[in-house]
């Protein structure tokens, strides 16, 4: 037999890709006053999240797969349903992950190993469950010690002969199991399945409690929600079932915010949906990628706009600023934006003439993006006011249609700011000279980012 690590590091060197399956439960065969499914279409969320993130296959059990005795048998039949995996975690329906959980195949990746997590939280009810069970398995000393909830298993390929027989033993004597089971009330598959191991000689390896933390009532982890940080798989059982259902529910209002993936500079791009030559009105995507790139450390800061349009740049700021104020003459193009961005709370829609002598009064603001009217005495105008509503020790104005053989107003007054050292160019971004949208051509770069001279 070839040594576990071995084959491992095999399959990095060839190259090859493991196949992995995270798989639960959720089959409403009892008559329940509350449903299995109902709990698991909310612990599912927090899975596809992690699945999505470590890029592994998630699949449900939801149908009945043998006539006697009640599903959480079903999970041996995994071989049945899936036999293509390389690697397997099984997970109870009433199990939540955290959100930033590291890839437990990755924590734990040795093959040929069964990986559970000890469960020493009732001792009274393991110990009347390992000697209720013993005459079942008579002449099998199962230790306490090494007694393991069955919620969370981990374990590969290799282990097919095991979670067959296994499912054969449960097959061949169900009917016996369940009269039993019924008469003792000491559990379902877990004690068999750990006699089963004992019996095997099943290589186990004990995994940290944080990946499979059970019985947090008991623990007295519940509250406070303590579990959330001191474990990555929360498993939300020993309470009773109405209380649970309700709590699950509510803590994921609380915390769902954080299984949402972070759109990438690609994922707003498409979300916007028209580059310039489409929409000449907008900054290209080019322009988009290099203030993404640019301000990527900005998360502190602020910045306005001038001039909104339909809010496709305020998008790719709102990702990069703690708050962007942006604005716009036209009230219509403000309810336009708003649309585009009802995903983000951390834009304020400002209704504002900027060439008018009004103050503007936003405070605070470090970065200024001018793409309003583009008239020489416009584009002179928002410098001034940039100017004096700055704040902090390095601020930057950002300005577009700077090279344009259509707009050469806005590079006549930019370049007599830089010309008298009010303000420097940091960074030519968009396109380059040369480039066409149509019959606008680029005479110098799409637009600049330019740091204010103090
Ligand atoms: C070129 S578009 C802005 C494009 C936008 N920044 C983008 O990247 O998609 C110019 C915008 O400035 C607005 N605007 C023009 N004159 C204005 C004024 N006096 N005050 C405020 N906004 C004005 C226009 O309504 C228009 O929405």
């Amino acid at each position: 037999m070839e040594f576990p690590l071995y084959s491992l590091y095999l399959c990095i060197y060839k190259g090859y890709v493991m196949k992995k399956l995270i798989y639960t439960l959720a089959v409403n065969k009892e008559k329940r006053e509350v449903d299995d499914a109902g709990i698991h279409e909310v612990t599912k969320q927090s899975w596809l999240h992690y699945c999505e993130k470590y890029d592994i296959d998630f699949y449900v059990i939801d149908k009945p797969q043998f006539d006697v005795g009640t599903p959480h048998w079903f999970r041996y039949f995994i071989f049945d349903l899936k036999p293509d995996y390389d690697r397997y975690l099984y997970i109870d329906s009433d199990i939540m992950v955290h959100w930033d959980s590291p890839d437990i195949f990755d924590y734990y990746n040795e093959l040929e190993k069964l990986y559970v997590v000890r469960d020493n939280s009732g001792l009274s009810w393991v110990w009347e469950s390992i000697n209720a069970y013993k005459q079942l398995f008579e002449g099998i000393d199962l230790d306490w010690e090494k007694y393991f909830n069955s919620g969370v298993q981990l374990f590969d390929k290799s282990h097919k002969d095991l979670y067959q027989s296994f499912k054969q033993f449960y097959v061949d004597n169900s009917e016996s199991i369940f009269a039993f089971q019924k008469q003792v009330r000491k559990g379902f598959d877990q004690t068999p399945f750990n006699y089963f191991n004992t019996y095997n000689n099943t290589d186990i390896h004990f995994m940290s409690e944080r990946f499979n933390l059970v019985h947090m009532a008991r623990k007295e982890i519940l509250q406070n929600y303590y579990f959330i940080d001191m474990g990555w798989f929360w498993h939300f059982n020993g309470i009773p079932r109405d209380f649970q259902d309700g709590f699950i529910k509510q803590l994921w209002e609380k915390i769902k915010k954080n299984y949402v993936k972070t759109p990438d500079i690609d994922f707003l791009i498409e979300s916007i949906g028209e580059d310039k030559d489409i929409n000449s009105t907008t900054t290209s995507n080019k322009f988009k990628r290099d203030v993404w790139d640019f301000f990527k450390d900005f998360k502190n800061q602020i910045c306005v706009e001038f001039g909104t349009h339909k809010g496709q740049t305020t998008k790719i700021l709102s990702y990069r600023f703690k708050k962007v104020y942006t604005i716009n003459i036209d009230e219509d193009s403000l309810t336009t934006a708003k649309k585009l961005n009802a995903d983000v709370d951390n834009i304020e829609y400002v209704p504002f003439n900027l060439y008018s002598d009004d103050i503007l009064d936003i405070k605070g603001a470090s970065v200024f993006m001018i793409d309003a009217g583009h008239k020489y005495k416009h584009v002179v105008s928002d410098i001034d006011r940039c100017l004096s509503m700055i704040t902090g020790d390095k601020c930057y104005i950002i300005f577009d249609d700077y090279g344009f053989n259509t707009q050469t107003d806005v590079k006549k007054a930019v370049d007599e700011y830089i010309s008298s050292n009010k303000i420097k160019i940091v960074k030519e971004i968009g396109h380059q000279k040369g480039h066409d949208f149509g019959d606008m051509h680029l005479l110098d770069s799409e637009g600049l980012i330019c740091e204010v001279v103090k």
